[in-house]
């Protein structure tokens, strides 16, 4: 274990900004840990803990030391005829685990294919996509306390997940180091196809591919279409990663973090007088359990990308900073652009989303 002093961020944060860091250290196996939390660099700075650099705008250098987590294991711990637990460190590369669990067949997170990040990040925002999140398949979340250098095994329940939220980056914001994580997986399933644009595209006739993978022996019906008998966890998985592809900028070619704001709730009653407004606005009910409602206005998901459409904002470029022409939920970096440049551009678009829509548009995105 190494501490680097004035250490370069630049290729370790997804939108490419170029700042550095007081200390820089990379955690390569769990009992160095002990060492860090006792070294002075680490117990007289301020902490920020990094995966993938994949949900973090930099807006100036950071003050402080930066560690990466670099904790690598993929681990089947014990199965049975229906489930497997699955426990990777925090460390591995998200798709990575996603490409484990797909190539054994196993059902749970093959919607969450191409995610960017690491695994060890996914708990803290309880990533999503394609109507699944990752609380549905989670088990526990192994941490360390940063005060007090003991590990903490954190069940389901304890992380309070929500909406791209947990426990991690409410009450606990910076307290806990995440170093593994356990899923528990189905062996048999029939995956989740539901979300809209999922669902038309494995509607779509299919390829002689998806015939083979199922054994040859299921026939695809006489108009072309997937019978549900030929859905496997690699097919859904396939099927995400071209919508991905179709539709998100690859951070190595184009600085970006993936959805830059949230989407937003609200209640069915302003939902309503929107509406007679703006009929075509796209919307979906979500489930209002009081659990799933913590900290949300109601229960009705409004498209945060529809909104910055419409207030013009898609494809527009200022500077080095702009939306993406194909997600407007999408910042980019078309190069040099500085953390302040990009911060600068989702202020305009929030202040504009708000005078046309009375609406706030929050930030997904940690700023630093
Ligand atoms: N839409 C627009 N304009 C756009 C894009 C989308 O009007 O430029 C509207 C369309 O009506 C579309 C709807 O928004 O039907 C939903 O779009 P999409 O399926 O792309 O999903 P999203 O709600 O915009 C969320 C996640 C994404 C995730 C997708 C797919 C958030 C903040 N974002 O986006 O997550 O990939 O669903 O499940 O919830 C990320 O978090 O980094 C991320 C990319």
């Amino acid at each position: 274990m190494e501490i680097i002093k004035n250490y370069d961020l630049t290729k370790l944060n997804t939108f490419g900004i170029s700042v550095r860091a007081k200390f820089f250290v990379e955690l390569n196996d769990e009992f160095s840990l002990k060492k860090l939390f006792i070294s002075p660099e680490f117990k007289n700075n301020e902490k920020l803990f990094l995966g993938g650099g994949s949900n973090i705008l930099f807006t100036k250098d950071f003050d402080g030391i930066v560690i990466l987590n670099r904790l690598k294991g993929i681990k089947i711990l014990e199965e049975n005829s229906e489930s497997v637990f699955i426990r990777s460190m925090g460390g591995e590369i998200w798709h990575d685990l996603v490409m484990f669990t797909v190539n054994h067949g196993y059902w749970g997170i093959e919607n969450l294919s191409l995610i960017p990040g690491t695994v060890g990040a996914a708990p803290v925002q309880n990533i999503g996509a394609y109507g699944v999140e990752l609380k549905d398949t989670l088990e526990n979340v192994e941490a360390y306390e940063i005060k007090t250098g003991k590990k903490n095994i954190f069940k389901k329940e304890e992380c309070e997940f929500d909406y791209r939220y947990s426990v991690f980056k409410g009450r606990l914001k910076g307290k806990y180091f995440i170093t593994a994580i356990t899923l528990k997986l189905n062996k048999a399933g029939k995956g989740n196809t539901d979300y809209k644009i999922l669902q038309e595209y494995l509607e779509k006739p299919a390829r002689t591919a998806d015939i083979v993978q199922s054994g040859g022996n299921k026939i695809v019906s006489p108009i072309g279409l997937r019978p549900r008998e030929i859905i496997s966890p690699r097919i859904i998985s396939d099927a995400v990663i071209a919508i991905r592809k179709s539709k998100l900028p690859d951070p190595l070619l184009i600085g970006n973090a993936g959805s830059f704001f949230k989407n937003v709730f609200l209640e069915k009653q302003k939902m309503k007088v929107l509406l007679e407004v703006y009929p075509e606005m796209p919307y979906f009910e979500e489930p209002a359990d009081a659990k799933a409602m913590s900290g949300k206005e109601g229960n009705i998901k409004v498209s945060a990308a529809w909104l910055i459409e419409k207030c013009g904002w898609k494809g527009k470029r200022i500077g080095n900073a702009g939306v993406h022409e194909k997600q407007a939920l999408v910042l980019v970096n078309y190069g040099g652009a500085t953390g302040e440049e990009i911060k600068n551009l989702s202020e305009q678009i929030i202040t504009s989303v708000f005078s046309k829509f009375n609406l706030t548009l929050e930030r997904e995105v940690n700023l630093i």
